[in-house]
């Protein structure tokens, strides 16, 4: 063996060369791992014992694609383009045997090489859309010419992975073998010389892109029926353009722009944000204050206590990972109507194709029902899901303490209740933790797992492993009113009933969110959920909401009455303007002595989002959350904030604090009912120094 360099290294075998990336964790293509591409194929070249070459990568995975923590820095040659290029031109043949996650850029240097073999574990795609960039090291030029320009485009669209099974069928590798990369490398070149198969480079490939080349109307159809709707989002319509000049230009024109374009998307504001969240999704697993290596216990069995809608969608989840869960719930009627919910929710998703009936009924099948709790004891995890009674949460624990056994975690999925005052109830709080889920709980993906002060470290880490493996993103919360989502929407809400008053319709405030890039409005969303729920926490808070709860007087509570901000159509959700809503608010506004004037959108974004960013502070400087960037993950995965902003807190660095902070003075100033408004004594303090969110917490965890 020789080094190329410290990351790549050669040997040779009989007529085979081997070229092996070893850059841990997961080979991504930094500077030195392209040096040393380069330098490797070259040397294998030069040795007249090589006939043919094979690419594989040492550790857990093939190359996960260009390496992000070079985005945004100085350029530093030879690009990936340049080192895909040196590949692609070897004059051997030469092979990339894939395993782990061949990524992006990974993706894209198999995709330079002549052949491509897989073991049957290994996935592929090309998710730099989720990065808000393109494939721009030629994944948007090759692929086409291997599996033609419109499945490609599916695929760069999704940022979708696929099986090696997949990859086989479309004919994005040339075989699945079983064993070692390594082996599997040398066993395809070894059919390389044995049947004297021809290397043609992809990028020297017609056949795929001639029938679009000559008729684009396929494509461009796909085209806009997969970028409908994603106009805010930079990434699809350059990917979009990209594809097209697979089978519109030549080869190294369309490289070209490819670079430019991708230089310009790295530049920009989006695709700061989404690096942002990929960072910040793999912090949020971190959590801070526990013991070094203590372990998640495994969870095989899970059993969900309240078969409503919420604990249905939360077994839902449990069996799209394939773990067994038991619903339970006290009497027979109430789990029937659970377990028909949930089935009705899974033929909707197989009359829509999302999901195919022998995956609905592999699920059905992992979900059992009980009316005993006893039903539970032979679970690892319990989550109790029903209606937000403090008594009936604690006899409920007190039963399972009972029936489990030691070990058994026991997690909460309130949203209202402090979690210590339940775990005071508890013989074994060190096994008790809160889960709060969030509604549809088999869609949305956010999950705040709640601390409570006696939750131990192991049901800590398995709530969050757990969290993972059904897929969703877990985030660890202190416990407080509201956890971190809600008790910041809280302060959006005010703001809302506040912006209603002043001047605007419930449409006003729907739009001017939607701008801003949220899928619908706070308005339209309460109308969904039902305005009874909140405003009974208001009635018991003593916080009113003066036009919230004269809407909600007179009985108007969204649309499981037909008519709430808005009305409804018998049997239509859209959101249609309600006139008689529209008149009691100006009758709360003349009875409150509130002289009402028009106000602008940016206004209304203003004061809908600085009030809850501020909160989002307080919740920071309290330790309730472990970062800034924890909070923004609250936010895209459970609110639906545009992920292309990065979240609120990212946002605001991006605003800048100290325009939050004088925005905040201001709204203060004019709301003086509302002390909350005034800036938090950290955003002050950053906004004071010209800092920002991002550098408080860069300092907090290095300290
Ligand atoms: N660049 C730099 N660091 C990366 C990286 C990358 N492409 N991919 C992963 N890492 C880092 C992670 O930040 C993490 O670091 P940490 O331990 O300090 O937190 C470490 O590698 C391990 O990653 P994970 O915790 O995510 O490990 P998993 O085993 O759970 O997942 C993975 C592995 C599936 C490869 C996942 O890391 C992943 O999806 N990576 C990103 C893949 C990607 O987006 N590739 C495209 C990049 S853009 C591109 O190629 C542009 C080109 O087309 C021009």
């Amino acid at each position: 063996m020789s080094l190329a360099n410290k990351v790549v290294s050669i040997e040779v075998s009989g007529e085979i060369g081997l070229l092996l990336v070893d850059s841990p964790p997961v080979n991504a293509l930094s500077h030195a791992v392209r040096e040393g591409l380069l330098a490797g194929v070259a040397d294998l070249n030069a040795d007249p014992a090589v006939r043919v070459i094979v690419l594989a990568c040492r550790g857990r995975t093939f190359c996960a694609g260009a390496d992000i923590t070079e985005f945004g820095k100085p350029k530093r040659d030879p690009s990936l383009q340049q080192a895909i290029a040196g590949l692609e031109a070897s004059a051997k043949p030469l092979v990339a045997a894939l395993h782990g996650t061949a990524l992006g850029g990974g993706l894209e240097v198999a995709l330079g090489c002549h052949f491509r073999v897989a073991v049957p574990t290994a996935r592929m795609g090309l998710p730099e859309i989720s990065l808000g960039i393109i494939p721009g090291a030629g994944g948007t030029q090759r692929l086409p010419r291997i599996i033609g320009p419109e499945k490609a485009l599916e695929l760069i669209l999704s940022g979708k992975t696929i099986t090696a099974a997949e990859a086989l069928a479309l004919g994005v590798i040339d075989a699945v073998l079983e064993g070692e990369p390594l082996e599997v490398g040398q066993a395809f070149a070894r059919r390389i010389l044995a049947e004297g198969l021809a290397a043609t480079p992809v990028r020297e490939r017609q056949d795929k892109i001639a029938a679009t080349r000559l008729d684009p109307a396929a494509f461009e159809a796909l085209a806009e029926k997969l970028t409908r709707g994603r106009g805010r989002e930079a990434g699809p319509a350059a990917a979009v353009a990209s594809v097209r000049r697979s089978f519109t230009q030549p080869i190294d024109d369309a490289l070209a722009a490819d670079s430019e374009v991708n230089a310009e998307l790295i530049a920009g504001g989006q695709s700061r944000a989404l690096r942002h969240l990929f960072f910040a999704e793999r912090e949020a697993a971190k959590v801070s204050g526990l013991p070094a290596g203590v372990a998640p216990r495994p969870v095989a069995r899970a059993a969900v206590i309240g078969a409503g809608t919420m604990g249905g969608g939360i077994a839902m989840s449990f069996a799209g990972a394939g773990v067994p869960v038991t619903l339970i719930d006290a009497t027979q009627d109430a789990l029937d109507r659970g377990l028909d919910r949930l089935a009705g929710n899974y033929a909707a998703s197989v009359k829509r194709g999302s999901l195919s009936q022998a995956e609905m009924d592999k699920r059905m099948g992992l979900i059992s029902g009980a009316v005993e709790r006893s039903a539970a004891a032979d679970c690892d995890l319990v989550v109790e899901a029903v209606f937000e009674d403090e008594a009936l949460k604690k006899e409920i624990f007190a039963e399972l303490e009972r029936v489990c056994r030691p070990g058994t975690i026991l997690a909460s999925n309130t949203s209202a209740l402090d979690v210590d005052a339940i775990a005071a109830a508890l013989q074994r709080p060190e096994d008790f933790v809160g889960m709060h889920f969030f509604a549809p709980a088999n869609v949305m993906k956010l999950l705040e797992v709640v601390r409570a002060a006696d939750s131990g470290p192991e049901a800590i880490v398995t709530a969050m492993a757990v969290g993972r493996k059904i897929g969703k993103v877990p985030v660890v919360s202190g416990n407080c009113d509201g956890f971190i989502g809600n008790r910041m929407v809280a302060k959006r809400s005010a703001q809302v009933d506040l912006l209603l008053q002043k001047g605007a319709m419930p449409k006003d405030v729907d739009d001017a969110l939607k701008a801003f890039g949220f899928p619908m409005g706070p308005l339209a969303i309460n109308d969904m959920s039902g305005l009874d729920i909140g405003w009974s926490i208001r009635k018991r808070r003593g916080t009113p909401f003066p036009v919230a709860d004269a809407i909600c007087e007179r009985g108007w509570f969204g649309q499981k009455t037909g008519q709430g901000y808005y009305r409804y159509a018998a049997g239509d959700r859209t959101p249609q303007p309600n006139p008689e809503v529209e008149q009691l608010i100006l009758e709360v506004a003349a009875r409150l002595g509130v002289e009402r004037r028009p106000i602008g959108q940016a206004e209304m974004i203003e004061r809908m989002l600085y009030p809850l960013i501020n909160e989002g502070a307080r919740i920071l400087e309290e330790g309730v959350a472990q970062r800034a960037s924890d909070i923004d993950l609250v936010w895209i995965n459970g609110y639906g904030w545009p992920r292309w902003t990065g979240g609120p807190m990212f946002y605001a660095d991006e605003v800048g604090l100290a325009r939050i902070a004088d925005r905040l003075e201001t709204f203060a100033a004019d709301t003086p009912g509302d002390p909350s408004l005034k800036p938090a004594p950290l955003l002050a303090e950053l906004a004071g120094r010209g800092s920002t969110f991002a550098e408080w917490q860069k300092q907090r965890l290095a300290a």
